[in-house]
């Protein structure tokens, strides 16, 4: 297995009386694919806010490459490599796809971005948006207005934006949330093939069991806070306590148990 990009040691977060994130362990490692699953509430998305720097954690360590970066604020997250997707993305309506793109690498440029002088470094913007449109599979509608994107398209445009500033790790939380179902597979492949072709390590939380057991290299199951297994997809769905957590509750269906 290749080197851990991201750890979390007893990584805890409460809320009031609530322990959102109970001690958590995560070992990601780099170039992989990683899902985060388990049923509404068990902590999925607090977990990224604390890697994202979004919230502070009660207690615990978050290491990148090793070091510690446990309470850095967003800000710097996004400069040492860790783009992340929220609820609200920004993007511009009346702006083309290409524009929205541009300025998100801008926005969120690297610190490698502004050693260069102002000339070179729009160019290395203009340069950026059109590799990540590729990526994206934008390229053909760079110049339309980001507003008359089918919804699909507008999915694939936020991930753009998040690769934008070319980040390590992306972390993208229910991507396909709210998509048509016949729409999810498409976007999970392409997901998939950025993760793979650019090189990056992948964080996903992801409700489709099917898509998730697919695309996995390693998927950590959450419940009520805590870590009850953490494995490969075929490790996870033989895993009898994922089986019994998950018997009755949303998921019936652990993906491919056909
Ligand atoms: N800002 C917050 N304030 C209070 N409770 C919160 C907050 N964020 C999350 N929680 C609680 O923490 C638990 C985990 O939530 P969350 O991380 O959103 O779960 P998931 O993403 O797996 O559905 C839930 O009980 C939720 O109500
Ligand atoms: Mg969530």
């Amino acid at each position: 297995m290749s080197e851990a990009i991201l750890e979390t040691r007893e990584l805890r977060r409460e809320f009031g009386a609530i322990v959102a994130v109970e001690d958590v362990d995560l070992v990601v490692s780099a170039g992989s694919l990683h899902s985060i699953i388990g049923p509404n509430g068990a902590g999925k998305t607090t977990v990224f806010n604390l890697i994202s720097g979004t919230l502070r954690p009660t207690r615990g360590q978050i290491l990148l490459r090793g070091e510690d970066i446990t309470g850095s604020p967003t800000h710097r997250a996004i400069h040492r490599g860790i783009g992340r997707s929220f609820q609200i993305t920004n993007i511009f309506p009346n702006l083309t796809v290409f524009e929205n793109v541009r300025i998100a690498a801008q926005a969120l440029g690297k610190d490698n971005f502004k050693a260069l002088s102002p000339h070179r470094r729009f160019g290395a913007y203009m340069d950026r948006a059109g590799v990540v449109l590729d990526l994206v599979g934008l390229s053909d509608r760079a110049s339309v207005p980001a507003q008359v994107l089918a919804h699909g398209d507008q999915r694939k445009l936020e991930l753009g934006m998040i690769l934008a500033p070319d980040p390590e790790i992306l972390m993208l939380d229910e991507p396909t949330a709210g998509m048509a179902a016949e729409q999810v597979p498409e976007l999970i492949e392409l997901i998939r093939n950025i993760q793979s072709s650019a090189n990056k390590t992948v964080m996903l939380v992801e409700h489709n069991m099917q898509m998730v057991m697919g695309v996995s290299d390693c998927i950590t199951v959450m419940h009520q806070g805590a870590v009850i297994a953490e494995g490969t997809p075929s490790e996870i769905r033989a895993n009898q306590r994922v089986q019994t957590a998950y018997l009755g509750g949303l998921y019936t269906d652990l993906g491919g148990a056909g």
